[in-house]
C-alpha cells in the first residue's frame, strides 16, 4: 500500500486515482477547481465512464480514496505523485505546459520527504528533465525525489476496462528506487511492463497516438480510393487486417477522429519534432486527410439533398465516439457548422452527450429521441457509432424520414441490406 497523490481530476487523473485506490493504495485526488471537487464528494461525476462511479463510491466508503483542493497537504501526506493536469493546445500546435510547471514547483515548496514524482499526463519529449530542474531550483531543502514518466493508454468510454487491462505498461525512470515503486504498484495488473529512460516513455506516448492517428487517415485515404473504383472499404480493411503485422483494429474509415487525444497530440509530436529539428510531414498529411472526411461528408449530404439551404437535416450523435460525453474535437461540431452555413436546419440527438452539446452548438433542435430527429427531416446523418443507432426500428424511421435518405459517416449499417429496405444509403468508402 502506497500513499498516492494524483493532481488534476480530468480523465486521467479521476480515472487513475480511482483505479490505484481499487489496487489497494490511499489515494487523495487534488484539484484547484473547488466546484468539481465540490461535486465529486457528492458522487457527482464530471464525466460519462462505465463503471467509474461504482467503484469511486466503493473506494471512498473503504477510505482509500479522498477528494481535496488542498494540494499543499496532498503533497505532504504523499509518497507517490501523479501529475495528471491538463497539457492543452496552444495556438501554435504546441502543448501548453503551464499547468504541469506550476504543479512542479508546489510539489517542491511542499517537499517533506523523499517523493516520487510520476507524469502522466500526455507530454512532449523533454518535460520530465523540466520537471526535475524546476523541482530542483524550487526546492527549500536538500530532499531526495525521483521523477518518472508513466504514460496514460487508456480509451475514453472503456477507461476503468483499459486502466485494469492495459496492453503494456510503460515506466521512464531514472533511479532503481523510482522503478520498485512503480513496479510494486502495477503489481496486480497481468501485463508487460517496459522499463525505460524517461524521454523514451515520453515518445512512446506520442509516437502510438500519432500511429493510431495514422492508421485511421491511412484507411480514410483507401476509402476515398474504394468509392472512386467501386469497391467495399469494410472487405479492404477486412482483408488487411487478417495480417497480423497490420491488424484490423483503427481500420474503421468514417467521418475522421476527434477527442482531446490524436488531434492535440499530433500537432503537438508534429511542434516538438520540428523544434528539434526534424519536419514530421507525414502527420500534417494525416491531419489534412482527417479534416478533409469531415468536407467529405457534408459534400454526400448536399449531393443527396441539392441544396441544403431551408433543409432539416436529422443528425444523430455528437460525441467524438461512442460511450463517452466527451465534445472535445468532435467531427460533428465541424459537420454540423458548415451545415449551418449553408442554411440548413439541424435536429439532432446523442445518448449522453447533448448537455455538452447545446454548450458548443447553437441553433440546433435536440430532441429525446432517434425517431423524433428522423421525423420530417430531409435526410438522417449519423455521426457517432452509438449502439442504439444500430437498433433502431429501421422501418419506423423510414416511415418518420421526408426522404428515406440515410448519411452514415461510420459505416454502421449493411448498404445491401439498407437498399433492400427502401433507403438511399451512403456510407465511407462503399458502392453508392
Ligand atoms: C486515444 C487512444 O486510443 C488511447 O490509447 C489513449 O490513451 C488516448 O487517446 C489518450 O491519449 O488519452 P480516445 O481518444 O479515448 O483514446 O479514443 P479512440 O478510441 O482512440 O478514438 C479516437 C478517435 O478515432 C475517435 O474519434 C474515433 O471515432 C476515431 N476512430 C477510431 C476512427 O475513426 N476509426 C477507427 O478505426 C478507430
Amino acid at each position: 500500500m502506497r500513499k498516492i497523490c494524483v493532481i488534476g481530476t480530468g480523465y486521467v487523473g479521476l480515472v487513475t486515482g480511482t483505479c490505484l485506490s481499487e489496487l489497494g493504495n490511499k489515494v487523495i485526488c487534488i484539484d484547484n477547481d473547488t466546484k468539481k471537487i465540490a461535486a465529486l464528494k457528492k458522487f457527482k461525476m464530471p464525466i460519462f465512464e462505465e463503471g467509474l462511479l461504482d467503484l469511486v463510491k466503493k473506494n471512498v466508503k473503504n477510505k482509500r480514496l479522498s477528494f481535496s483542493s488542498d494540494i499543499d497537504d496532498g503533497i505532504k501526506s504523499s509518497e507517490v505523485i501523479f501529475i495528471a493536469v491538463g497539457t492543452p493546445p496552444r495556438e501554435d500546435g504546441s502543448a501548453d505546459l503551464s499547468y504541469v510547471e506550476a504543479v512542479a514547483r508546489e510539489i517542491a515548496v511542499n517537499m517533506n520527504s523523499y517523493k516520487l514524482i510520476i507524469d502522466k499526463s500526455t507530454v512532449p519529449v523533454e518535460t520530465g528533465n523540466q520537471v526535475e530542474l524546476t523541482i530542483q531550483r524550487n526546492l527549500k531543502k536538500d530532499i531526495p525525489f525521483d521523477v518518472a514518466s508513466n504514460p496514460e493508454f487508456l480509451r475514453e468510454g472503456s477507461a476503468v476496462y483499459d486502466t485494469f487491462n492495459p496492453d503494456r505498461i510503460v515506466i521512464g525512470v531514472k533511479s532503481k528506487r523510482a522503478e520498485t515503486i512503480l513496479r510494486e504498484i502495477y503489481s496486480p495488473i497481468k501485463a508487460p511492463v517496459l522499463v525505460t529512460d524517461i524521454k523514451s516513455a515520453e515518445i512512446i506516448k506520442h509516437a502510438s497516438n500519432s500511429f493510431l492517428a495514422t492508421k485511421i487517415s491511412f484507411i480514410n485515404a483507401v476509402a476515398n480510393i474504394c468509392e472512386r473504383a467501386g469497391a467495399d472499404i469494410t472487405k479492404v480493411a477486412e482483408g488487411m487486417g487478417y495480417d497480423k503485422r497490420i491488424g484490423r483494429a483503427f481500420l474503421n474509415a468514417g467521418i475522421g477522429f476527434g477527442g482531446f487525444c490524436f488531434p492535440k497530440d499530433l500537432e503537438a509530436f508534429s511542434w516538438i519534432s520540428r523544434k528539434l529539428g526534424y519536419d514530421f510531414n507525414l502527420l500534417k498529411e494525416v491531419m489534412k486527410i482527417n479534416d478533409g472526411q469531415r468536407k467529405l461528408l457534408v459534400k454526400k449530404i448536399e449531393d443527396a439533398l441539392w441544396v441544403l439551404k431551408s433543409k432539416v437535416i436529422g443528425v444523430l450523435g455528437l460525441s467524438f465516439k461512442a460511450d463517452t460525453d466527451d465534445m472535445r474535437f468532435a467531427p460533428s461540431i465541424d459537420i454540423i457548422k458548415m451545415l449551418q452555413e449553408q442554411g440548413a436546419n439541424i435536429k439532432a440527438y446523442d445518448p449522453q452527450s447533448m448537455d455538452k452539446a447545446k454548450e458548443i452548438l447553437k441553433d440546433v433542435k435536440y430532441e429525446k429521441t432517434p425517431y423524433a430527429i428522423a421525423k420530417g427531416s430531409d435526410c438522417l446523418v449519423i455521426l457517432t457509432e452509438w449502439k442504439e443507432f444500430k437498433n433502431m426500428d429501421l422501418a419506423k424511421i423510414k416511415k418518420l424520414l421526408k426522404h428515406p435518405i440515410i448519411i452514415d459517416g461510420r459505416n454502421i449499417f449493411d448498404p445491401d441490406k439498407m437498399k433492400k429496405l427502401g433507403f438511399v444509403y451512403v456510407g465511407i468508402g462503399i458502392k453508392e
